[in-house]
């Protein structure tokens, strides 16, 4: 099997950046969708979510189609965000916060309250894969990188929870790295990396 060209089923455009920037230097052309399409998320594990974005994109432009579903684990507050992360600021635990400047410093302000005097500051990103090749034909993967959650935000890169995300064996947060050094070790670099493992696999026993 041979996969040279993969539609990303995503309309978050950072999201999409990163994978591209992940998949182009390994051989594989990122295709953006033309038009969003609405994915009712109701599975509550992020292979399932990833695994409903694919299929759905998938149906709609008949062309292979790579979805990632990712998010924020963090072990004091668990199950929170977790599946939530995208819209942890709308959820009525630990109180709403309006989207306000934007939805992504709602949900750090809302984290950050959450884990306000909390010894415990544990997490990890998540990142589940799915490659949606054709009916029933799939492949997935999953990511992770373990690390802590910070007091302040830091840094201007990347996006989502970044500002205040460092990973074990760090003294920086993720928004204060280059793409090339997050991508090296994140959930999304790592599970896209064990993906094209997969797909080079099956090409030698195809
Ligand atoms: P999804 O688009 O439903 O998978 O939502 C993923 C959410 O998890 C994003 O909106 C971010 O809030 C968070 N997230 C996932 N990956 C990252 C990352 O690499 N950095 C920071 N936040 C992330």
């Amino acid at each position: 099997m041979s996969l040279k060209k993969v539609l990303v089923a995503s309309s978050n455009p950072k999201k999409v950046k990163e994978i591209k920037e992940i998949l182009t230097p390994l051989g594989i052309e990122v295709l953006i969708p033309p038009k969003k399409v609405e994915v009712e998320e109701w599975a509550n594990t992020f292979i399932g979510n990833a695994y409903l974005k694919a299929k759905t994109y998938y149906e709609v432009f008949q062309i292979p189609t790579l979805a990632d579903d990712s998010g924020l684990i963090v072990d004091e507050i668990y199950p929170y965000p977790g599946v939530y992360s995208s819209r942890f600021y709308q959820l009525d635990v630990f109180g709403r916060e309006k989207p306000e400047p934007s939805e992504d410093i709602a949900n750090i302000r809302k984290l950050l309250k959450a884990l306000e005097n909390k010894k415990n500051r544990s997490a990890k990103f998540v990142s589940a894969i799915v490659l949606y090749l054709d009916a029933g034909k799939i492949i997935a993967s999953e990511g992770e990188v373990k690390g802590f959650i910070t007091t302040t935000p830091k840094g201007d890169k990347g996006f989502g929870y970044d500002p205040i995300f460092v990973p074990e064996g760090y003294n920086k947060t993720f928004a204060e790295m280059e793409p090339n050094e997050k991508h090296k070790i994140s959930h999304r670099g790592r599970a896209l990396k064990n993906l094209v493992k997969l797909i080079e696999k099956l090409q030698c026993s195809s």
